[in-house]
């Protein structure tokens, strides 16, 4: 049985695409990605490790109602998240954004994803080092590094095969 639960938000797709990306190179280790929104709490739970993705949505959001997404997404699920103990999880994050476009929110929608699940006692590992990206702030920095893997797909798609090689490369020894 795969023991890495995949789960993304989505608003246009692009986030779903490297989820499975993700997978195919993660192998049977790890299940289909499925979208947040089509889950439930005890399916999510009852994966030992988790890779979740999001994208960052309306000024520095999660995807949701709340960021004018048309459907639900990580923002309710995270509502529904608060409070439960995600204590011996292993997790890593990925996020997409435009460093172009929004350069002074750059990823930041993976703050509140990092806050909760922390406060939820889950260890997250792959943080991601900044440097090759250009950008004048994110919410996603933790001691100088991302919270998780950061893709931008708007703007360096010819790097994204890749960074997903680098970080599962150093997340192997954690979560296989
Ligand atoms: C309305 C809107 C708001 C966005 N806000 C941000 C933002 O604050 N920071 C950021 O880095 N990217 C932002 N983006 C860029 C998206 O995160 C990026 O295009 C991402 O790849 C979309 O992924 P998806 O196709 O999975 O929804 C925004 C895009 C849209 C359309």
């Amino acid at each position: 049985m795969a023991t890495i639960g995949i789960f993304f938000g989505t608003d246009t797709g692009k986030t779903r695409k490297i989820a499975k990306l993700i997978q195919q190179k993660l192998g049977e280790a790890a299940a289909s990605p499925v979208n947040i929104n089509r889950t439930d709490l005890a399916t999510f739970l009852s994966y030992p490790v988790l890779v979740l993705g999001t994208p960052t949505l309306g000024d520095g959001q999660l995807p949701g109602l709340e960021a004018g997404c048309e459907s639900e997404s990580w923002g309710e699920f995270m509502a529904q998240l608060a409070g439960t103990s995600l204590s011996g999880k292993t997790v890593a994050l990925f996020g997409l954004g435009d460093q172009v476009g929004y350069p002074d929110n750059f990823v930041s929608g993976m703050r509140p994803l990092y806050d909760t699940l922390k406060n939820c006692g889950a260890q997250v590992v792959g943080l991601w080092p900044k440097e090759g990206y250009t950008f004048n702030a994110s919410q996603a920095l933790e001691a100088d590094k991302f919270v998780g893997l950061v893709i931008d797909q708007d703007n360096q798609y010819d790097l994204t095969d890749e960074r997903i090689d680098a970080w599962l490369e150093s997340l192997k020894p954690a979560i296989l």
